[in-house]
């Protein structure tokens, strides 16, 4: 059965806020029933499967084109699920929450792959997310009054958060998180994650050229601007702040 989009945002908060409290290993027994965005199931361990998108592929356009996502969401985020998959089949890992691979893999540099396909299905499945229909406009709320007094204002988050993203040597992620409860903008490289680091995320732009080189060619800093103005999704990005 699909996850209603509360129930999405609810379970992505939740691993979040675990995650920077320190307590995901002592919450296992509580995350057990929980959904998880990459199964659509209450189970949440291995096998993984690839999520519907929270909306139809050709709802963006003309931004973001249904063949952009039949590749984006069809063939990269299903290869990363895959890829996931295969690599903890017969390990240690069989029986763990994605956020639990994530965060284990992190830390041994003998996982270095499991820990970019899976930080990759997390990525994508919150990027997704981080999108909607007539998006872009103003946050509102606490959200709206923590960019004011942490990021110096609407129009200031957006000039940082494009220099971000664009400043991106090659593949990875424009963020906008909680750090400590400060929101700041940062940027990762190839799968890297706020997760990893004990930071919330709160909205994403995936800036890997397979995120917008069908409709933008080389133009990422189009790509951003798009994302920014018509297709960022302040709602979500609000609940995920909580
Ligand atoms: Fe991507």
């Amino acid at each position: 059965m699909p996850l209603t989009k509360r129930e999405f945002n609810k379970f992505l908060l939740g691993g979040a806020l675990l995650a920077t409290s320190g307590l995901m290993e002592e919450s296992m027994a509580q995350t057990a029933t929980a959904s998880n965005p990459t199964t659509n199931k209450k189970e949440e361990t291995m096998p993984f499967t690839l999520p519907n998108l929270p909306y139809a592929e050709n709802a963006l356009e003309p931004y973001m084109s249904a063949k952009t996502f039949s590749f984006h969401h069809g063939k990269h985020h299903k290869a990363y699920v895959d890829n996931l998959n295969k690599l903890i089949t017969g390990t240690d890992m069989e029986k763990a929450t994605l956020e639990e691979i994530i965060k284990a893999s992190a830390k041994d540099s003998t996982k270095q792959g499991i820990f970019n396909n899976s930080a990759q299905v997390w990525n994508h499945t919150f990027f997704w997310n981080c999108m909607k229909p007539n998006g872009g406009g103003k946050p509102s709320g606490d959200l709206a009054k923590k960019i004011d007094s942490d990021l110096g204002g609407l129009d200031k988050f957006k000039e940082d958060f494009k220099t971000a993203a664009t400043t991106q040597f090659g593949s990875g992620w424009a963020w906008l998180v909680s750090d400590g409860g400060k929101l700041k903008i940062i940027k990762t490289a190839n799968a890297d994650l706020p997760l990893a680091h004990g930071q919330k995320a709160l909205l994403t732009c995936d800036v890997w050229e397979h995120a917008y080189y069908l409709d933008y060619q080389n133009r990422r800093p189009d790509f951003v601007t798009t994302f920014l103005d018509k297709l960022a999704n302040w709602d979500f990005a609000a609940k995920n702040l909580g």
